[in-house]
Formats: C-alpha cells, structure tokens, sequence
C-alpha cells in the first residue's frame, strides 16, 4: 500500500520504518528540511535500537523514502498518518496547531480519496476537528475528492518501540466506516497473522483509550511509590510489598516498580492533558490530579534523602549521580527525575559529577557548558572526589557493581539509590550508607 507518515519525530519514524519493512511503499514527510536532508543521508536524529538500521535497510530497498514537500507527501499516500507532536499548552492541554495544520494541508492538495489517520496523541473530539480542517480547505472539490479520518493511537514505549510496534498487544482502530476498517485491516494485515490484534471501535472511544492506558500506569506508578514512601515510615520493605501483591494475577507484576517518580515524553503530558480535559467537560478526574501531585513530590525525594544524610550541609558539595535519561535504553530526558535533582542540588550549591551511557549530549544541549556541571565518560570516573552517589535510572551497568571500590572512591560512604537496585545488606557490608526507596534504612521521621 502507498503510506504517508507526515511527521518525522519519534513515532512518525518507527511508524514509517515499521510499515516498510513489512512491504509497504512509505513516504516519510517533514517541514524541517535539515532534518529531511540528515534522513536522506540515513543519519537518524533519535536514538533508538535498531532503528537506524531499519531505515538504512528500507531506504536501500526504496520502500522508504523522505520528503520536504507535504504536497509531495499527499500526493503519494492513500493513507495519510498524522504523527506530528502536540506539546502541551501552558494550561496542561495538547497544542494542535501542527496536527490541524498537517490536516489542512492534506485538504488543500488531495486530489482523491485519502484515509487520514490521527497517531498523535491527541484529545478526545480531534478526529472531529481534523475532518472539519479538511473540510474547510476543500473549497466547492467536495464532490470530488472524498475522505475519511480515523483514530490510531500508538502505544510505542522509547528504547523498545520497534518490537512494541511489530509485536505489540492491540492495534486500535476507531472508526465508523466499512471502507476505512477494510484498509486499516489491509494496512496492519502482516502484523497480526498470529491472532487478530485489530481492535476496532468508535472514534472517540480509541481516542480516549490512549489516555486511558497511559493514565493507567501512571497510577499504578504513583500508588506503589505512595506505599513506598509509607513502607518508609512504617519500617517496611516496600520490595518485599511488590512480590506479595505483584503475585496476585488482578494486581500483576508489571508497572509496580516503586522509583524516583516517571518522565518521558508521554505520562506527564498526558496526565495532564486528561486531567484538563476532565475538567473542561464539568467531570474533575480528582485521582489524576492525585497521580500527578504524588509524582511530582516524588522526584524531589532524592534531593531530601541526601539533605538528610548529609546534614543539610549540600553548598561546595560534589554529588556523583548515575542515570540521566528519564529511563534506559534512551537518550531522552524529557521530565526525567535527573533534571529535578540536578536543578535542586545547584539551587543548593552544590557541584554535580554525572554519568550517562547515552544522554551526555542531550544533557548538555539542555543545561550547556556549566563550572557546576561535569559529564563523565565513565561510569566509575563521576565517582571521583565526589561525596555522594545518587542512582536516577536503572541502566544495566548499573547494576552490577564493586561496592568496595565505591566506599573507598566516595569522599562520603553515602549511596542514594533512587531505582532500587541493590539489596540494602550487600551495600551496608561494603561500609555505606544506603538509602532507597521504601526500604532498608529509612530517612524519614521516626517508626509509628
Ligand atoms: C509510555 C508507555 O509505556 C507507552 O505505552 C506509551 O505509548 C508512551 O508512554 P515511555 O514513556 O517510553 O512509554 O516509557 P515507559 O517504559 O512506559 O516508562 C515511563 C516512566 O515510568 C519511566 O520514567 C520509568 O522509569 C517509570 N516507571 C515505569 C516506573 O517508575 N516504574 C515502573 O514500574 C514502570
């Protein structure tokens, strides 16, 4: 099938490299024409594995190519997918200026029938608008050029979002025509041999399942990093709490692993955006609101943790932290709890020596060149001279590790784990300090 993805960011990309792979004849379209010119080249500005090479691999087979020119991009697809961002508006709520825009544009240059199908994010009701944008620009051409516009949201998770998109759970479709079923079937076809992962229904019903689920695990998040801090001061281990509940098939294992609070590009945003909707419709989503609120206490709680510790005594400090990236496997820091500890302990005086397997650059790109910023090359080298290690996200290699080198490196035998990923006796035997989340030694007030 002839596919045009308009929107080269992180969806666009996987959504256009995947739907090639398979067979299909995509044509990647974006307004950045430096961006373009990079793709063309097969330099891939976001970091994702596999994806650089998926696209290489397509565009040798010329099932993918990439275009500047959004009339090119019309002209070529019967399918239209709209994947360009919708960040969020100063009042929480998602900006569609670019989704519409692309909406018009596709109006202004089709020339026959086209499928136009939503994979943004985007609020309940935007299939509405973008068939009204449409509309609009078609100028008294009704008669001949006819379209629909269906919802497809995308449930792809950074750092995986490749196998998320070939092997994924569900593919939601809402949508009320025969026709647009019968080529979203065609379109998904080789991705679901193995059973049917077509889910198809309402519009406004697949729209509000994408919220839905990010808001979801976003709640399962926040509840256990609740019971977390509350393990805290009741002299429980909220691990101990994870297994225990985790083994009951309605509660499950997934998504109940207690943090430094979510990032990403996605949660934050769309709880947000929800929690707005919610309440421009008279219905106030009072459990959002509290997911929100309770992440975002959370992701101060490592800056606490180490006030504590070290006494309130943070200025001239320099502060080891490990993991910048909201998560692993990307280079992405967006939301990430890293910024907000950083910002704290500068705000405090005091000096930050950070490690990062993939998310330097970015690191750098936000904060630039700064005396109270350093940014290793190694993972062992932040911890020189340093008088604390955090832990801000649970990278592989920082997983296994020489406790004893660590004590002997740190000016301060204190180790601020925000991701849990040691057991608190293996740490304590090397002689440090140990402080995690929701279990082993505790820094809050007092046992009840
Ligand atoms: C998420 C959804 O998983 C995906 O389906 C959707 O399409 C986009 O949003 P993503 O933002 O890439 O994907 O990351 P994800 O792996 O879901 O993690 C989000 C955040 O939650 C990370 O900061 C992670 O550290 C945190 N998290 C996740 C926890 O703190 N505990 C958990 O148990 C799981």
């Amino acid at each position: 099938m002839k596919i045009t993805i308009h929107g080269s960011g992180y969806v666009g990309l996987v959504t256009g490299a995947c739907l090639a792979d398979v067979g299909h004849d995509v044509m990647c379209v974006d307004v950045d024409q430096v961006k373009v010119a990079r793709l063309k080249r097969g330099e891939v500005p976001i970091f994702e594995p596999g994806l650089e090479d998926l696209i290489r691999h397509n565009m040798e087979d010329e099932r993918l190519t990439f275009s500047d020119s959004p009339e090119e991009g019309v002209a070529h697809g019967l399918l239209q997918f709209i994947a360009v961002g919708t960040p969020p508006d100063e009042d929480g709520s998602a900006d569609l200026t670019h989704v519409l825009g692309v909406a018009r544009t596709i109006g202004q240059h089709m020339d026959g029938y086209r499928v136009i199908i939503n994979k943004s994010t985007v609020p309940v009701g935007t299939a509405d608008k973008v068939h009204q944008a449409v509309a609009d620009t078609l100028e008294g051409r009704q008669a001949e050029v006819d379209f629909d516009v269906c919802s497809n949201p995308e449930f792809l998770k950074e750092g995986a979002a490749i196998e998320d998109f070939s092997r994924g759970a569900r593919i939601v479709i809402g949508t009320d025509s025969d026709k647009v079923r019968k080529l979203m079937r065609e379109c998904y076809a080789p991705y679901s041999r193995q059973r049917d992962k077509l889910m198809f229904m309402d519009v406004r019903s697949a729209e509000l399942t994408k919220y839905a689920a990010n808001a979801m695990l976003a709640t399962k998040i926040s509840f256990i990093n609740e019971i977390a801090n509350l393990a805290e001061h009741l002299g429980a281990d909220v691990e101990q709490v994870r297994h225990g509940i985790g083994s009951d098939p309605r509660i499950g294992y997934h998504f109940i692993y207690p943090g430094c609070g979510y990032g990403g590009s996605c949660f934050p945003k769309d709880v947000k955006a929800l929690a707005r909707t919610a309440s421009e419709v008279g219905a106030p989503a009072r459990m959002l609101q509290a997911v929100e609120t309770v992440n975002d206490a959370q992701k101060t709680r490592l800056f606490d943790k180490l006030e504590l510790a070290l006494h309130g005594n943070l200025k001239g400090r320099t502060i080891a932290l490990w993991g910048l990236a909201f998560k692993p496997n990307t280079d992405d820091m967006r939301e990430a709890p890293s910024r907000v500890l950083m910002e704290q302990l500068w705000q405090a005086g005091a000096r930050i020596q950070a490690y990062d397997p993939e998310a330097s650059a970015e690191c750098h790109r936000i904060y630039g060149e700064r005396s109270d910023l350093c940014l290793s090359k190694q993972r062992d080298a932040a911890l020189e001279g340093a008088d604390a290690l955090v832990i801000c996200t649970e990278w592989k290699a920082f997983r296994t590790v020489d406790f004893d080198k660590i004590a002997r490196t740190l000016n301060h035998p204190l180790v601020i784990d925000g991701r849990n990923l040691f057991s608190p006796e293996d740490v304590e035997a090397a002689g440090l300090e140990y402080y995690a989340m929701g279990r082993g030694a505790s820094l809050q007030h007092p046992r009840v």
